[in-house]
């Protein structure tokens, strides 16, 4: 990582695992961080990790340790922030032994199950996570009745929340023509609005019971169990990263992107 080239000075602080790098700015706006014993306060600032000497409240930084890329199955019950003001459990409490300063990549609800990434990596994070790049991500919701086909096309279309439509989504009844009471939707969505899925379902009159997330745009594996989590492969970092370095055309069609296969998960998942 140390390559002799100038690298932002938040991403130097996030990836040596002082901070996130939106508190790696703060600190840097606080005035709290040195390069060569000059204050930097301007964001834009750049620095040499291999050779300058960067202190945080005076404490030389050491330079970042490895890049870990984490896919972990949260469970029901924890929340996707590294601490919790309301000391409920948080994911970090499942990444037994990652010492790197790992935070998520978007979030899940307390309640919600299924596939979440966490990385060190500032610059990958805030891509997946800017909105301008639509990362799809999968869900199964089982919800509260069985959506009718003009439901189901109202989820596809767009719903009306806090004054905005939501954007165009893939949406399929899995348990069609069954006699459930309840629906099985598998819905993608390419935006990240708080309690998405949830409210978009409740909008047209079908509250969701359970939800899971079971793809982040290429990443997905069906073996991962709640609480389990591995390292992603380097198939899957670079089709992450082949998914968002370049700029995302703007598009309103319910069309899925084309995106590379995911590839085959490593044999064994850890349950940590
Ligand atoms: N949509 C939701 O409603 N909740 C989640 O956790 C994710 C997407």
């Amino acid at each position: 990582m140390n390559t002799g080239n100038p690298v932002r000075l938040q991403k130097i602080i996030s990836q040596a695992g002082v901070a996130s790098r939106r508190a790696a700015e703060k600190l840097m706006a606080d005035g709290r961080v040195t390069i060569n014993g000059e204050t930097a306060r301007e964001m834009g600032t750049k620095a040499d990790p291999a050779r300058d000497d960067i202190r945080v409240d005076g404490r030389r930084i050491k330079s970042a340790g490895r890049l870990r890329y984490i896919l972990l199955c949260k469970p029901t019950g924890y929340v996707t922030t590294r601490s919790d003001p309301e000391r409920r459990r948080t994911v970090m409490e499942l990444l037994t032994g990652v010492r790197e300063y790992v935070y998520p990549v978007g979030r899940l609800d307390y309640d919600t199950e299924g596939l979440l990434l966490l990385t060190n990596d500032g610059d990958l994070a805030s891509r997946l996570t800017h909105p301008r790049h639509q990362v799809d991500r999968t869900y199964e919701a089982r919800v509260s009745g069985i959506p009718d086909e003009r439901a189901l096309e109202r989820l596809r279309t767009g719903v009306p929340l806090d004054g905005h439509k939501t954007l165009p989504a893939d949406v399929a009844l899995l348990n069609k023509g069954r006699r459930d009471r309840d629906g099985l939707l598998l819905l993608t969505i390419r935006e990240g609005r708080n309690r998405q899925v949830r409210r978009m379902c409740e909008a047209v009159g079908h509250p969701v019971q359970s939800l899971t997330r079971t793809r982040i745009g290429p990443i997905s594996d069906r073996r991962l169990k709640p609480g389990d989590w591995r390292e992603l492969t380097a198939a899957e970092i670079t089709m992450l990263r082949d998914l968002v370095v370049r700029p995302a055309i703007p598009r309103r069609s319910a069309s899925p992107r084309r995106v590379p296969r995911a590839a085959a998960p490593p044999p064994k998942a850890s349950a940590r």
